[in-house]
């Protein structure tokens, strides 16, 4: 199997995460078996695997919500999966976690939700509080949005208001867990645009999808997860041009199972 040409020889000032040989079984069932890949500062990595495969776990593992039965996490010199919960909460105002359905709080309107993270951890005022709520709001194309509840909102805006909320600290990595699952086209294209706004101010990112189209469009490189592990990684020039049966598999969008 294939691996990126140049990954062993990237400098370790252009690396901003290394997943290094992570293992974890559930139940005595194996679901990552020695998961190694490199994430470059700036760059977004497009993450396919059959369902089940792991995919989830390995971003849940990457800000500290799962422990690896074996391997590291090095982001800035630290060992992710040997941090404290305090510790942890440092982490995930660095690298932020989309969840599919926006994870929105129900009862707060869309102002406090994405208000929640400056009031944590920050010393903003109110004032420079709305006015940054605002300021994303622009960039999801939401503005006007600020009074309203998660549930007066479509799916499309309750992912792109979750994906506000998760990056209004501004983190350097961003891991989005199938962020276009069950969107219609138009929506999926201006979730797309909100994340290609981001990549031009040089964020780095893991994109989790099955939305092939989409995993090309916005990302730089593909890793393919695969018998817990990954099996392929490459740009997304030659994922597109690969006649490794095991990519076209993937890309034809044939069932992959495990
Ligand atoms: N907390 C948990 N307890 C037990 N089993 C789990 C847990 N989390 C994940 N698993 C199992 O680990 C495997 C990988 O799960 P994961 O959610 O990472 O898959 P995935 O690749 O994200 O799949 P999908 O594409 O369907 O989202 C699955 O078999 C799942 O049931
Ligand atoms: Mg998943």
């Amino acid at each position: 199997m294939t691996t990126t040409r140049d990954d062993n020889q990237m400098p370790s000032s252009e690396i901003a995460l290394e997943v290094r040989d992570l293992h974890k079984s559930f139940d005595g069932k194996k679901v990552h078996q020695g998961v190694s890949f490199r994430l470059r500062k700036g760059e977004i990595l497009g993450l396919f695997g059959g369902s089940g495969s792991g995919k989830s776990v390995i971003l849940r593992s990457i800000i500290g919500l799962e422990k690896p039965d074996r391997g590291q996490i090095l982001f800035e010199s630290q060992d992710l999966t040997r941090l404290k919960e305090r510790e942890l909460m440092k982490v995930r105002t660095k690298i932020a976690y989309v969840f599919q359905n926006g994870a929105l709080f129900d009862s707060f309107t869309v102002e406090d939700n994405l208000a929640y993270p400056l009031r944590e951890h920050t010393q903003l005022t109110e004032k420079q509080i709305h006015d940054r709520v605002n300021e994303m709001l622009e960039l999801i194309d939401m503005k006007g949005a600020n009074l309203l509840l998660p549930a007066e909102l479509s799916g499309g805006m309750q992912k792109r208001a979750g994906l506000a909320r998760a990056i209004i600290l501004e983190p350097q990595v961003i891991l989005f867990d199938e962020p276009t699952a069950g969107l219609d086209p138009v929506n999926t294209k201006r979730l797309l645009e909100n994340i290609s706004k981001l990549k031009k101010k040089g964020i780095t990112g893991i994109f989790v999808t099955h939305d092939i189209p989409a995993a090309f469009e916005i990302a730089d490189r593909i890793a393919i997860l695969y018998n817990g592990k990954i099996a392929i990684m490459d740009t997304v020039e030659s994922i597109r041009n690969s006649t490794d049966p095991l990519v076209q598999m993937f890309v034809s969008g044939g069932h992959i199972t495990e």
